[in-house]
């Protein structure tokens, strides 16, 4: 499957036209989000959708979100209830992303929506990536650009190393700025379900649904996120949760003003937000994962963070890498 070298296109206007008509011609194009990278594909072209689960090596049965540059756009391709349009009204364009069902005469393709009757919709936050979308006319399929499996990428090098000479090109729009992916929210019938936490809190989400969130899970008509497998997120080494004391040779991975017991005899030690704000913790996650392991510690120790607004993303993206494999 190694091809050609991958281009790197600038963030200017060439960039965007010339990453806008890769993806019209069928091409695979990674672009940035406020979340992470997105290996883009025009989401009703069936052969470029299948070009993304050959590079990331994904199972097809795991559907991909399709990315518009606007609601208009979204609505096109699915049916927007009273609780969906509320959700896109108040944070699109932002870090969440709505199941629905599919519309009749939408453009995504059974192949990116892995033959449900819905489908999965997000008008990202990242001006940058809306320019992309817009000059790309169609809507784009974007499952994190990395090889299935592995740590999501934040940041160009970071697709590079996953899937160099497997894309035609990326488009480097520098590290991105919220740093754990959207959260995923279905709006099928009855009380949405929070399918996979993200970067838009329950708590906001709750607010302005006036009620909480339903649990995903098997009790009765609740739907599973295909793709929410328990080991996600994987780095070489073991992860070892809410670690309050550091043994010899761990990697650390810290958060907030107070270093735990032991940390003189980590290997290597990052601390996601010194401050112990969650937003920066989030935003540090997966380039401080990437880099503890690449510091070849058999374990990485992380300290106890806490489970609410963005940590609860945080803490559900830690759970995934310490699941056994
Ligand atoms: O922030 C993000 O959401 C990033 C950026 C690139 O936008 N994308 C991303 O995509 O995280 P991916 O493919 O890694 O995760 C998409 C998740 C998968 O767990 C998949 O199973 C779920 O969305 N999904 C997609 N369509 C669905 C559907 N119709 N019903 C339920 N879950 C769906
Ligand atoms: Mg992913």
């Amino acid at each position: 499957m190694p091809q050609a070298a991958t281009r790197r296109l600038a963030a200017d206007r060439a960039g965007i036209a010339e990453a806008g008509a890769l993806l019209r011609a069928g091409k695979l194009v990674a672009i940035p989000t406020e979340t992470v990278y997105g290996l883009g594909a025009d989401a009703g072209n069936p052969a470029a959708v299948a070009g993304i689960y050959a590079a990331k090596e994904r199972p097809r049965f795991n559907p991909l979100i399709a990315h518009l540059p606007d609601l208009a756009a979204a609505w096109r391709e699915g049916q927007f209830g009273p609780d969906a349009l509320k959700l896109a009204e108040a944070f699109w364009p932002g870090p969440l992303t709505l199941v629905v069902p599919a519309a009749e005469g939408g453009r995504v393709c059974d192949l990116a929506r892995a033959g449900l009757p819905s489908v999965a919709l997000r008008v990202p936050g990242s001006a940058l990536a809306r320019d992309i979308l817009a000059a790309a006319g169609c809507p784009v399929a974007a499952p994190s650009a990395n090889r299935s499996g592995r740590v999501s990428p934040t940041d160009a090098d970071h697709v590079l190393g996953d899937l160099d000479g497997r894309i035609s090109a990326i488009l480097d729009g520098g590290p991105c700025p919220v740093g754990v992916e959207s959260t995923i929210v279905a709006c099928l019938d009855g009380r949405p379900v929070l399918l996979r936490p993200g970067g838009v809190s329950r708590e906001a989400i709750q607010a302005v649904l006036g009620r909480p969130l339903a649990a995903r899970g098997p009790a009765g008509a609740a739907p599973v996120s295909p793709g929410l497998l328990a080991s996600h997120y994987a780095p070489r080494a073991a992860v070892r949760l809410d670690a309050v004391r550091i043994r010899p040779g761990e990697a650390a991975l810290l958060f907030g003003p107070v270093p735990p017991e032991g940390i003189d005899e980590a290997s290597a030690a990052l601390n996601l937000s010194p401050g112990g704000d969650l937003a920066e913790a989030a935003c540090h996650l997966f380039a401080s994962l990437r880099r503890l392991d690449a510091s070849g510690a058999a374990t990485i120790a992380v300290a106890p963070i806490p489970g609410d607004g963005l940590g609860e993303a945080i803490r559900d993206r830690l759970v995934r890498a310490a699941a056994p494999r």
